[in-house]
């Protein structure tokens, strides 16, 4: 079953048939919300909105282990999360959709492994790709079949939180190779890694990074809802067209 986790912008599947909602309980406590489940052309779906039903939790403190762990428990095999990011690489102007391909991790403080007191089966992941192979493929065959406009690849970086990145962050994030900027991509990743699932990220820009383009003298942040908006709709419709491809 493919899961969908849905971050800022994207609390809820327009298109999804609802048959369940299940409030799943983890020895790490509580996902974000209930996982929904339904059909999107037919195939099932969970759904699981990153920052809770009224976006509530911030970047820091979502609980990515419960929500990993609950998606495994109820049989999730393949993972696709959106997540909203800063473009920093000039091509990636707000409203552009793309897909990473590498992840530089500047988190700190997070819950980040399942390799724990808890459950001590994992201890090392290969996370040279941190992204499925598989599951990139498939999104971009779908992204092509919708005819939505797709990049494909890209590094996204992880930062911390929940404050927006100063010019200079920005520049250093550059120099490091990272073309997006991001706060929920890690330790998202690499605890899908960690549970054996298929993992990838639709990058979604809503912004040019702090200090670029139209962001040169601060990010106007009343600005984004409405680029994530109409952004938020092409996703869905790669999403559809996901489903419809995996149905063949
Ligand atoms: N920086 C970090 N995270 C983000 C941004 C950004 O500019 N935009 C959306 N999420």
């Amino acid at each position: 079953m493919l899961a969908i986790i849905g971050g800022s912008g994207l609390t809820q599947l327009s298109n999804l048939n609802i048959t369940r909602r299940q409030v799943v309980r983890t020895p790490y406590g509580e996902p974000s919300g209930a996982l929904t489940f339904g059909t999107i052309e037919g195939r099932e779906v969970v759904f699981l909105a990153r920052h809770g039903y009224g976006h509530t939790i911030p970047p820091h403190e979502v609980n990515y282990r419960a929500n990993i762990w609950a998606l495994h428990a109820e049989n999730a095999l393949d993972v696709v999360s959106i997540a909203s990011v800063g473009g920093i690489r000039a091509d990636l102007v707000p409203g552009t959709l793309a897909l990473p391909d590498q992840i530089i991790d500047y988190t700190h403080g997070r819950d980040q492994t399942f390799s724990d007191q808890t459950y001590r089966s994992v201890t090392h992941i290969d996370f040279t790709y941190p992204y499925s192979d598989a599951m990139r493929k498939r999104l971009h065959r779908a992204a092509a079949t919708a005819g939505v406009p797709l990049v494909d690849g890209g590094t996204y970086a992880a930062t911390q939180g929940p404050r927006l990145e100063t010019a200079a962050e920005i520049n250093r994030l550059e120099r490091d190779g990272a073309d997006m900027v991001g706060m929920t991509g890690m330790p998202e990743a690499a605890l899908a890694r960690e549970l054996g699932l298929s993992y990838a990220a639709v990058a979604v820009v809503v912004n040019y990074a702090a200090g670029r383009g139209a962001s040169a003298a601060g990010v106007r942040l009343e600005e984004i809802n409405a680029v994530s908006q109409a952004a938020m709709a092409r996703v869905r419709k790669v999403l559809d067209s996901l489903l419809i491809l995996d149905a063949d």
